[in-house]
């Protein structure tokens, strides 16, 4: 029997591609695993009306852990102008099946490591290294959402809140509500992540963001725990900032910054935003980390139209299963496949088209595996 029992998730798009070349260096390390073939992407959603079928929902909770591709997202209507036509008119809403997953198995901590690999063409600047931890569960994330309002919410809002008196007379078809919801739970929690990640690696600082000075319920709530939590760490410097200051402070210096943690969607924005200065989303990599579970995948998206031609940089995902074998205690391992990944950059002979070059995502991952000796 396997040491390990990994879930296998491809999704859809060019999902396939990279997992394919994730799965050259994962078996170059030789690592002791089971890889267990999940059902989940845009095919499921036509075909079954669930992009995330309740198999694969069970196959999660039998694993270690899993490696995740991407999916394909649309908004609501035309996802439901793809369902086969015995599934429409039912009312099946298509929810982002990644986020489904985050909230189902409580996958609370989304890790984003950005680094500068020496050498990379695409580096904003060479050196950079900002780690996002990410609250993964709530937020404006929460689902909890309204088009059209209902009339009960409406009536309500309208005795409580004064601001809402702006919107209470609009027609019910011109506009909607997205609750944010962040709880004290899962502020403290997420913070504290961060903190013990600064603790274990010896980081240099800890940044809040938020927007507290506007945003005064949720993000107020958010920066009162995560001042709590870090006076736990006496030892690790710590500052905040609002996100739309945190955005230009850190393409300025970014030197200045090293450990961020934020709310949901301003994790999600500010990941992009450190990814891009370490090459774009080819090297984003993500760890959605719970206490039983851990789904890892790149940051990218789907990118249909590179669907099946083997274009891509498959370095993101190559990089998100070295931070699965970071995870399953099996260190030595990851730090081999971050160093043949830092190798074949530097060297520069092996370049996939977002680094200008024209090889492909197989060869890049048979590149990196070369650099694993045996
Ligand atoms: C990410 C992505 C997802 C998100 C999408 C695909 C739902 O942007 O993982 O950052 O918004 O969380
Ligand atoms: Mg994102």
């Amino acid at each position: 029997m396997s040491k390990y029992k990994i879930a296998w998730l491809p999704g859809d798009g060019i999902g396939k591609d990279v997992m394919d070349a994730a799965r050259i260096v994962l078996d170059r390390v030789r690592l002791d695993a089971e890889y267990i073939q999940g059902d989940i992407g845009w095919e499921f959603w036509r075909k079954e009306g669930d992009a995330f079928p309740q198999r694969t929902v069970d196959l999660l909770k039998r694993v270690d852990a899993a490696m995740f591709g991407a999916i394909t997202s649309k908004p609501v209507k035309a996802a439901e102008a793809e369902l086969v036509s015995a599934l429409q008119g039912k009312g099946l809403v298509y929810r982002s099946p990644i986020v489904r997953m985050r909230q189902m198995f409580d996958l609370y901590t989304c890790l984003r490591p950005c680094k500068g690999y020496p050498g990379n063409p695409l580096n904003f600047k060479e050196g950079i290294d900002l780690v996002v931890f990410r609250e993964n569960t709530e937020d404006l994330y929460a689902g909890v959402e309204f088009n059209p309002v209902p009339q009960e919410l409406r009536d309500t809002l309208t005795r409580l809140s004064k601001p809402f008196g702006a919107f209470k007379d609009l027609p019910v078809d011109q506009y909607a509500i997205s609750c944010k919801v962040n709880t004290k739970k899962g502020s403290e929690r997420i913070v504290r992540a961060a903190f013990e990640f600064a603790r274990k690696q010896k980081r240099k600082k800890v940044t809040i963001v938020h927007k507290a000075n506007v945003v005064r319920a949720t993000d107020g709530l958010f920066f009162e725990e995560a001042k709590r939590v870090a006076k736990e760490y006496p030892e690790i410097p710590m500052d905040d900032a609002n996100v739309d200051a945190i955005c230009m402070w850190l393409l300025k210096n970014p030197y200045n910054y090293d450990v961020l943690v934020a709310p949901n969607l301003y994790g999600d924005i500010i990941s992009d935003l450190a990814a891009q200065m370490v090459g774009g989303l080819g090297f984003g990599c993500s760890g959605n980390i719970g206490t039983k579970l851990a789904v890892f995948e790149p940051s990218h998206g789907s990118a249909p139209k590179y669907a099946g031609q083997y274009k891509v940089n498959p370095i993101a995902t190559i990089l998100a299963a070295k931070m699965m074998l970071e995870w399953l205690g099996e260190t030595e391992k990851g730090g081999r496949v971050e160093r043949a990944v830092a190798s074949v950059i530097k060297e520069g002979k092996v370049r996939t088209y977002d680094m200008g070059g024209n090889d492909s995502t197989m060869e890049m991952a048979e590149a990196i595996a070369g650099h694993l000796p045996d």
